[in-house]
């Protein structure tokens, strides 16, 4: 096991604790954009962090299972969720993805940023999130394309030592069946937001959305 190593429950709980809060609060950009208006039914987000997703599904009606290794993470939405009013709408469970994977069928399946220092088996866990898509159903991957301009820096959380695949790495890894999976959106987007010093920093993210066969 590395010093950091993203797969370790110990590393993220520790994360977690650093502060009240380390995500926006919001649900992602392309989530949001690609997700409103679908007709809800059964979700899993995966590597669910602070819940912004999973709560913002939750609010459109979806029933969602989110998942995390970091049970500090998995407290701190459970409790935003019961403040959004929809406790009852998702059902929070701490598993290790390179280990364990929640059971069911899922209509959508989504992974945001579902990135980590060390030796986290992403490509298996997203084959694993694939066969979890009911058919007709949708799995999203989000993540970044490069490593965000703010943070390069050894003394950041660590991005120094993590890869970004491409979408096409992605599709790749995932092996789906010919036939089996329709693409519905391949693309890569930029977005700035002001630093610390006014200064605008720049980050090139991915998405993948694809259908699996009704
Ligand atoms: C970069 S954060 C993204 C969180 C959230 N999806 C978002 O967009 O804000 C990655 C998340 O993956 C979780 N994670 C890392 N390794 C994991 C594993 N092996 N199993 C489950 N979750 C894991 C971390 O605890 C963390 O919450």
């Amino acid at each position: 096991m590395t010093e950091h190593n993203g797969a370790d429950a110990a590393f993220w709980d520790a994360r977690y604790s650093e502060s009240d809060r380390i995500w926006s609060g919001r649900p992602n950009t392309m989530l949001v954009r690609e997700i409103t208006g679908v007709r809800p039914g059964a979700a899993l987000d995966i590597g669910s962090g602070e819940g912004a997703d999973a709560i913002w599904l939750a609010e459109q009606g979806w029933q969602v299972t989110a998942v995390d290794i970091s049970q500090v993470a998995l407290d701190r939405a459970a409790e935003e969720a019961a403040k959004a009013g929809v406790a009852d709408r998702v059902d929070w469970q701490r598993h290790d993805l390179g280990e364990t994977f929640p059971k069911g069928e899922f209509d959508l399946v989504s992974a945001q940023y579902l990135h980590a220092p060390g030796e986290m088996p992403r490509e298996k866990m997203l084959r694993r999130a694939a066969d979890a898509v009911a058919p007709g159903g949708l799995l999203m991957v989000v993540g970044h394309a490069i490593a965000p301009s703010w943070n390069q820096r050894p003394e950041g959380h660590g991005h120094h030592d993590m890869t970004f695949p491409t979408t096409a790495d992605v599709l790749e890894s995932l092996a789906l069946p010919e036939g089996g999976w329709e693409t519905v959106r391949d693309e890569e987007f930029e977005w700035t937001k002001p630093g610390p010093d006014g200064e605008p920093l720049t980050r090139t993210d991915n998405l993948l959305l694809l259908r699996r066969a009704a």
